[in-house]
């Protein structure tokens, strides 16, 4: 990434630090500017282990993640159609499971830290 569009995406707004952990352990750290969505944040990052087949319009599931609780994040409540998704995710639906793509980036969500599900389909 270029010394320009650095301070471009600073210039249009700030940004939240987001843990994705993978199921082998791998920890990688972003920072994905407001605005955006938990999902896009690893799309456009190439983290592995988010397939986002439909591209956020929430009907694949397959922006599953879980939710570390203990970072405090709060959360946007889930909607309808998140929650009947989240009954046919690859991995199974836990009490913290959310699909990323319904989750805005806020400055509230920096320290976030999502686990990646083994699967996605
Ligand atoms: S990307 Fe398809 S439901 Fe989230």
């Amino acid at each position: 990434m270029g010394q320009s569009m650095v301070s471009e995406i600073a210039e249009a707004g700030s940004m939240a630090e987001i843990t994705y952990r993978s199921t082998d352990g791998t920890a990688t750290v972003v920072d994905v500017p407001t605005g955006n969505s938990v999902m896009r944040g690893a799309v456009v990052n190439g983290i592995r282990g988010i397939v986002a087949e439909c591209g956020g319009g929430a009907m694949c599931s397959t922006c599953h993640v879980y939710i570390d609780e203990s970072s405090g994040a709060p959360l946007p409540k889930m909607s309808e159609i998140e929650d009947e998704l989240l009954y046919s995710t690859a991995c199974p639906r836990r009490g913290n499971s959310r699909l990323s793509c319904q989750l805005p980036v806020t400055d509230e969500l920096d320290g976030l830290v999502v686990d990646l599900p083994e699967r996605q389909q």
